[in-house]
């Protein structure tokens, strides 16, 4: 199964160019080893990297857990492969996967956001409960929340030098639309402005994505099972939610801290 967004298809290559998983996404990754520290309660030593797409948060997590990624995409997994040589991965559907066996920690970076119905999203926080070992903590870093959406918003990022394109600059845009703010679903259109020796060309690609109140998250993490934090992570592409997710050893406990 191929997905439908082309950065994660026939233009895969554009992806190790946008973001240094030894800059913006190991910082990311050292703050969530801390609140591993802070909210876990023994050691762990299995990360599951959910949605790991190329692979850029499991090449600094490798180096301190027992990692293995999982996405839709074989073009990202073979990007993943690329970064990180022999790291285990599965190509798999988060919303579906079943992998016969429990993990400690699992990530979900950057990739939530493809979930776009509360019936989808409560599958895959069902999933995750049911991958994880007790006082196992699922670790989920949406895009956005509804509390945030900004109709028209536009991004501009940059690439990063890459050796398997020299000479390639390319400017990436992103324009967030909701056509219906009723439902869960918008759009956001990704433009890419490529300059090349060969010349200048533009590539379009629409990705349909989901974003949920804050309130439909703590109510389908409730109903799932699970206790959670909130915790706010700044990069260098702005602020983030982080939800941190606590599967209570026995049976579901209630410690919400809601902030
Ligand atoms: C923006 S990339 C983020 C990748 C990675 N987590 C990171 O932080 O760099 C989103 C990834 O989610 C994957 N994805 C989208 N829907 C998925 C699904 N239903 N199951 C598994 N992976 C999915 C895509 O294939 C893509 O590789």
């Amino acid at each position: 199964m191929s997905p439908k967004e082309r950065l994660y298809s026939d233009l895969s290559w554009l992806w190790p160019m946008w973001g240094d998983p030894a800059g913006e996404y190991a910082d990311y990754v050292q703050q969530v080893i801390a609140w591993i520290g802070k909210y876990g309660r023994r050691k762990y030593r299995t990360v599951l990297d959910l949605g790991c797409g190329g692979g850029k948060c499991s090449f600094t997590l490798k180096d301190h857990y027992e990692v293995m990624g999982l996405d839709l995409s074989p073009d990202m997994l073979a990007r993943c492969q690329e970064l990180n040589p022999g790291l285990a991965t599965v190509c798999a559907d988060m919303r579906s996967f079943d992998l016969k066996r429990e993990f400690d920690i699992i990530l979900v970076n950057d990739a939530i956001s493809y979930i776009t119905t509360e019936g989808d999203l409560r599958q895959v926080l069902d999933n995750c409960f049911r991958h994880l070992e007790d006082d196992g903590l699922a670790i989920l870093t949406p895009d956005i929340c509804q509390e945030e959406f900004i109709q028209n918003e536009t991004n501009v990022f940059h690439s990063i030098p890459h050796p398997d394109h020299p000479d390639t600059q390319v400017v990436y845009i992103t324009i967030n639309y909701d056509p219906d703010p009723a439902d869960n679903k918008y759009e956001c259109l990704f433009l890419y402005v490529i300059r090349s020796p060969e010349g200048l060309r533009v590539e379009r690609d629409l990705h349909h994505l989901g974003v949920f109140s804050l309130s439909t998250w703590q109510r389908c993490i409730r109903e799932s099972g699970f206790d959670y934090h909130l915790e706010e992570y700044t990069g260098e592409e702005g602020k983030y939610r982080t939800l941190i997710l606590f599967k209570t050893g026995g049976s579901h406990g209630s410690h919400d801290n809601d902030q």
